[in-house]
Order: structure tokens, then C-alpha cells, then sequence
């Protein structure tokens, strides 16, 4: 299992993070209409970390505050609340040197393979810009040669430098954004849901040239995706996330085998038979809650059907129970 935050050999510690959105109407329309101001707390209050050369996955619903973990941690949003170290350093003190430093060892790779490469740039500006950035290449040739080292590295020709990105398929472009990535030779990548806009087989190519790289240069991944065999065939450790809030963090093996959270369990209970037992689908129950008015207690009560008064009125805290973490009064209380 992940080690607890306090664990200084984790590559990435993320403690009590929060990011709260200010999404009221503009001043003059809610001084007439009467509106007060509303904030979305799309993450509130998420800890965990990731060891070297380790990939923990984040899953919830669409609106559980994913991405917005991924962008707080690659720093492209300021936390309202909350750290992240990374290396040990605490990445808000970092100024200067030490942020560029900090950015190059850090990477993300987006969703849409389509959105996120520049159409008017030939592969060699993509790739090669992060190198230029950081004065990674010497000369012309040299940056030719290692963009060239860089899209073998994920199973495209060095000859492909030439071509813009509409020439390709969209699982060879997400292969240019992975090569982009890798040009500052990173430490750790975000993926948030790297695969998702690809057809299942090509999925599986990209999933594994990823897992490939982890593999050959100890890369350690935050891998976001709401599609639960991708995620079996890509984390050591998964974290469940409902709401802004990690409900659920285990180990992958105990995570599918034995989950705890009656969230987790709705989630794989619409896998088709992912125990291969023979099990009927049960489709996910209910809807996700407005986040704008989240329900008080525990937030799953609405659909939970193991929710009593407690669970309605008091918000259960991430607690360790048999080395698994779970957010659930029933859990606690042996109920389930
Ligand atoms: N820039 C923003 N301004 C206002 N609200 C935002 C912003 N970004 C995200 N949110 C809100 O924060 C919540 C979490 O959004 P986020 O994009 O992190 O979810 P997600 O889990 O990545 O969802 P999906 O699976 O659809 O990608 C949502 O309610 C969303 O509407
Ligand atoms: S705390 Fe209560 S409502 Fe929430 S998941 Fe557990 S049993 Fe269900
Ligand atoms: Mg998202």
C-alpha cells in the first residue's frame, strides 16, 4: 500500500489540498436579483502520496475534482487550501531556479490529443519546444536527433518530425504529447485521462508503451481516467473520489476484490462482470449532487443504501481500517 503522507520516500506528498471556485453571478445582477455569492469546492481537503516509480489512480464520477487535483499539482491552479511537496520540497516556497527546476520534473498530459497540439507546428516545434525552453539542445541537429530519440521512445518514426499533427491518428497524437512530455526527462506525469478520447485497441497500445516508460525510466504517475479497467490494467493504488473528497484508498488487488466504500462498490458494480463470476451489471444508481449545494453529512447519503441518521448529519473522516482508507460511518461501525 502507498505509505502515509508522512512517508519521506514518496516522491509526491499532497496534504489536505483544497481549491474552492468562485462561480457567483457578476455584482450588479446579484445586487438586483438578490443572489448571494456561490463557491464550488471542487476539492476539499484530498492527502495522499505516491512513491517513486509508483502509479496511483484517481476515479469518481464526472465533477468528483479530478482534473482540478491534476492542475493543483503541475501548479497551473493555486491551492485555496493545503500543500504539495514534491521531493521532499514543498512546491508553493519553490521561487525562481528552483520553480523551473520544479516544472521540468513535473509534466501533464491532457485528454484530448486533438486540442492539445498546436495544428500549425511540425512535430520537431512540438516535441522540441520544452527542450528549447529549457536549453535542453544544442543546435539544430541536436534537437532533430533527440526529438528523434524521443518519438521512438513511444513507437513513432524519427522521420515523423516533419509532419504536422493533422497527419496522424489520434492515438499517434497522444503518443506526440507523451513524447512532448518526455522531452524534459520527468520524473512525474499527470494523466488526466490520456486514453479516453481513444478506441479501445489503440487505448491498450498507448497504455502500454506508458507503462513501458514507467518501467525503463522509473516514472511515477497520477493516472486520472472514470473508466475502471483502465485503470486495473495501470495503478498500484487506487483512490476513489466523490465530491471533491477521497472516499476510498487501497491497493488495486484489494480495491477490485474487496471494496469498502458503498460508492466503490456501486462504481464496480457497473463494470461488466469485472469478477468474472458471472455477476449481472447493476447500471450506477442515482445521479451526482449539485455541487453548488452539496448534501450535509456524509455527501453519498442521498444513494447510499447504507445510509442512516448519522450519515445524513455527520461528515465521516478518512480513517485507516485494516490498512485500507475509507471515509464511511457503516465501515466503521462493522455494519457492512
Ligand atoms: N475553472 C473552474 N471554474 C469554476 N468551476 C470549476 C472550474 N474547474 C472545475 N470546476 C468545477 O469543479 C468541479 C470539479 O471539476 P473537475 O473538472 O475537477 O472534475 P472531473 O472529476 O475532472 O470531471 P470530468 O470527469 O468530467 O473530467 C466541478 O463541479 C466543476 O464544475
Ligand atoms: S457514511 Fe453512511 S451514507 Fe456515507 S457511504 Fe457510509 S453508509 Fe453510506
Ligand atoms: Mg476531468
Amino acid at each position: 500500500m502507498i505509505p502515509a503522507a508522512a512517508d519521506m520516500k514518496a516522491l509526491v506528498q499532497v496534504e489536505d489540498l483544497a481549491k474552492t471556485f468562485d462561480v457567483s453571478a457578476p455584482w450588479l445582477n446579484r445586487v438586483v436579483e438578490r443572489k448571494p455569492r456561490q463557491f464550488v469546492h471542487a476539492v476539499d481537503g484530498v492527502s495522499f502520496s505516491i512513491p517513486k516509480g509508483q502509479t496511483l489512480a484517481l476515479v469518481g464520477e464526472s465533477g468528483c475534482g479530478k482534473s482540478t487535483v491534476a492542475r493543483l499539482l503541475v501548479g497551473l491552479y493555486a491551492p485555496t487550501r493545503g500543500s504539495v511537496h514534491f521531493g521532499g520540497h514543498d512546491t508553493a516556497k519553490l521561487k525562481g531556479a528552483e520553480l523551473r527546476s520544479l516544472r521540468r520534473r513535473m509534466q501533464m498530459i491532457f485528454q484530448d490529443p486533438y486540442a492539445s497540439l498546436n495544428p500549425r507546428w511540425k512535430v520537431l516545434d512540438i516535441v522540441g519546444e520544452p527542450l528549447r525552453e529549457h536549453g535542453l539542445a544544442q543546435g539544430g541537429d541536436a534537437l532533430r536527433d533527440q526529438v528523434g530519440e524521443l518519438l521512438r521512445s513511444v513507437g513513432l518514426a524519427a522521420a515523423d518530425c516533419v509532419k504536422f499533427p493533422h497527419q496522424f491518428s489520434g492515438g499517434q497524437r497522444q503518443r506526440i504529447s507523451i513524447a512532448r512530455a518526455l522531452a524534459t526527462e520527468p520524473e512525474f506525469l499527470v494523466c488526466d485521462e490520456p486514453t479516453s478520447a481513444l478506441d479501445v485497441s489503440v487505448q491498450a497500445q498507448v497504455l502500454n508503451i506508458m507503462q513501458d516508460l514507467q518501467h525503463r525510466q522509473g516514472l511515477t504517475y497520477l493516472f486520472i481516467s472514470h473508466n475502471l479497467a483502465v485503470v486495473r490494467h495501470v495503478a498500484d493504488e487506487v483512490g476513489v473520489m466523490y465530491l471533491g473528497r477521497l472516499v476510498e484508498q487501497a491497493p488495486k488487488k484489494s480495491l477490485f476484490s474487496q471494496p469498502r466504500h458503498p460508492y466503490t462498490r456501486m462504481l464496480l458494480d457497473a463494470i461488466p462482470d469485472i469478477h468474472m463470476s458471472g455477476r449481472a451489471r447493476t447500471p450506477v444508481q442515482g445521479e451526482v449532487p449539485n455541487p453548488l449545494n452539496p448534501p450535509q453529512g456524509c455527501a453519498f447519503h442521498p444513494r447510499c443504501p447504507h445510509a442512516n441518521a448519522r450519515c445524513s448529519s455527520e461528515r465521516p473522516a478518512l480513517r485507516t481500517i485494516a490498512g485500507i482508507r475509507v471515509a464511511c460511518h457503516a465501515v466503521e461501525e462493522g455494519r457492512i
